[in-house]
């Protein structure tokens, strides 16, 4: 080694290096400790290497450096000389590498004070994850198993919340306070679900609580932001029809995942409604096998808390049941019979056919399904008046037609003709007496565009829309207690409050 130049040799390395792109100087600042932070590797590369190309593959030589030679001698050791013309000492770069490394120790005392950051937040966590375990261990001794979990429909969930957030805040003008705070809490919602998902798979629970409050919150904030304005009326009673018909939906609540899991994308799902005990009634989920066509396996929970947790009362099978425009009335579930286009009531609680009855001139096997949803010719319906249901015949040319039955006998009460095509609508619904059809807009809205009220016989155009989370309404069920509709979209099954015109009117 040429004496009086090692110094030199090592910073030229280093400006090497550090005069390389700017994404080595973020590595090199956020690993302090790493043996590459002088831009060579002091073990393997010096000293040890009998090879004479000892700088070849570690760092490569930058030109000034390419003037070298390097031999072993008798006694094995490396002895190397470079040689750099005295006079082109290269005191520019000395000083673009003092500069260099005066922004590398700024860069780094930044990434440090980040690290400090992130050490903080960490021990927050920990002391978070701590309590959650705890609360794990709690409800591991409940006994209580749970399967499918889904954390993406909590993400989902959250994610709307945030949207709502910001259409929040843009709307609040001066005293924002309360949402800055809420946002925060939501930005917190967030975090702690991306760490749950990675270390509690079975926590819902106790997250869909926490994601409760925060709803409840948003909508106090929300009431309040409304103050001053004309004030909500209260929504019609529940299971009354003093009301002028379906104006608005609300945005979906996603409830949960269907029991099978994500492959079970088709069927229906909705709650149990019977006049004598209008709050009653149990939830049932139904997903039709992956054939999309033959329904088999549904479940029936007592509350909307056990079928959060995938508790479930009664599971059943049956081995006749087509499509999804399955509907329950007073414990009764009313089906399509495979391959016909009879109707089938099973009673709930033996699980066995009480009646079955040919629905005359009904269509079925995909002749006139609705548009994206196959094998739903015969779509059954529940509303403040008891059973519906909808289908098509040849000799309306494949237009809807609404029947009310009777929900003993399956007899055919009464029948109303509309002008609406039904393979060109996604799906339909029953509310006191009227009609509403859906039809898709795109990936992520569908749009009540259609009703006809058999009350009234005039039918007419609307358009509500309906934000939704996948692409397609299997089904749609309302329940005239709670007045929401329960969608099966695409095996999500969610949920949306109806918004009624306030006084009753003369059909439009
Ligand atoms: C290498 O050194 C020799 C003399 O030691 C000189 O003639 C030659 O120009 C140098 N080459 C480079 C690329 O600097
Ligand atoms: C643990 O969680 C419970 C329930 O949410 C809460 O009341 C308690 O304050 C938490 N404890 C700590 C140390 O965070
Ligand atoms: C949100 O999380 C941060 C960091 O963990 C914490 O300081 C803050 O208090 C939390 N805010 C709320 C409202 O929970
Ligand atoms: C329907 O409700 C949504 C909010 O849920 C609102 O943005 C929209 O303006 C409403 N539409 C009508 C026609 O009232
Ligand atoms: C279902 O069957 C059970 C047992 O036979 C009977 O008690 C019940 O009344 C039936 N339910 C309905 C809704 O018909
Ligand atoms: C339905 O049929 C049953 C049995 O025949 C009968 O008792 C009942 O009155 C009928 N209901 C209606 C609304 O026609």
């Amino acid at each position: 080694m040429r004496p009086g130049h090692p110094f030199l040799l090592g910073l030229l390395l280093f400006l090497g290096q550090a005069a390389g792109d700017s994404g080595d100087l973020d590595f090199l600042a956020s690993t302090p400790d790493s043996s590459s932070f002088l831009g060579f590797d002091s073990g393997s590369s010096f000293g040890s290497s009998t090879s004479p190309t000892f700088l070849g593959s570690k760092a490569p030589p930058s030109q000034s450096l390419s003037n070298f030679t390097g031999s072993v001698d008798d006694r094995g050791t490396c002895q190397c000389s470079v040689s750099l013309p005295d006079t082109t000492f290269p005191a520019d770069r000395v000083e673009r590498l003092e500069f260099t490394a005066h922004i590398l120790s700024q860069k780094f005392e930044k990434e440090l004070s980040k690290v400090k950051e992130y050490v903080q937040l960490i021990s927050v966590y920990e002391k978070k994850l701590l309590n959650l375990t705890v609360r794990i261990e709690v409800m591991e001794k409940d006994t209580i198993s749970y399967t499918e979990l889904d954390f993406e429909l909590i993400k989902l969930e959250v994610k709307e919340m945030e949207k709502l957030i910001v259409r929040l805040k843009e709307s609040f003008v001066g005293s924002s306070e309360i949402v800055n705070q809420l946002e925060v809490e939501i930005r917190n919602m967030t975090l702690l679900v991306e760490k749950l998902e990675s270390l509690d798979k079975n926590n819902v629970l106790a997250i869909r609580r926490e994601i409760e409050a925060l709803k409840k919150k948003l909508k106090e904030c929300e009431a309040s932001k409304g103050e001053g304005s004309p004030a909500t009326p209260p929504p019609p009673s529940p299971g009354s029809c003093s009301h002028g018909g379906v104006v608005n939906v609300s945005r979906p609540a996603v409830v949960q995942l269907n029991w099978r899991g994500f492959s079970y994308k088709y069927g229906a799902w909705g709650r149990d409604y019977s006049p004598q005990h209008p709050g009653k009634g149990l939830y049932w989920v139904a997903p039709l096998n992956t054939d999309a066509r033959l329904l088999e396996y549904y479940r029936l929970h007592n509350t909307l808390d056990d079928l959060l947790l995938y508790a479930y009362a009664r599971q059943n099978r049956i081995t006749y049941g087509q499509g999804s425009g399955t509907a329950v009335y007073k414990n009764n579930m009313y089906v399509n019979w495979y391959n016909t286009r009879n109707i089938a009531k099973i009673n709930l609680t033996t699980n066995t056919v009480a009646v079955t009855k040919t629905l005359p001139g009904a269509a079925y096997n995909n002749r006139f399904s609705y548009a994206n949803v196959a094998w739903q010719d015969i779509d059954l319906a529940v509303d403040e008046h008891g059973l519906w249901v909808i289908y098509s015949t040849e000799a309306s040319t494949g237009n809807m037609v609404i029947s009310k039955l009777n929900d003993t006998t399956l007899e055919v009460l009464n029948t109303w003709y509309t002008k609406q095509y039904k393979p060109s609508a996604s799906n339909a619904f029953v509310v006191c007496g009227v009609l509403y059809a859906t039809r898709t807009l795109n990936t992520r809205t569908e749009e009540i565009f259609y009703y006809y009220d058999t009350n009234t016989g005039k039918e007419g155009k609307l358009d509500i829309t309906i934000h939704k989370m996948q692409e397609n309404m299997q089904s749609i069920n309302y329940h005239p207690f709670d007045q929401k509709l329960y969608v099966y979209n695409d095996g999500y099954l969610l949920n949306y409050d109806l918004i009624f015109l306030q006084e009753p009117q003369e059909a439009v």
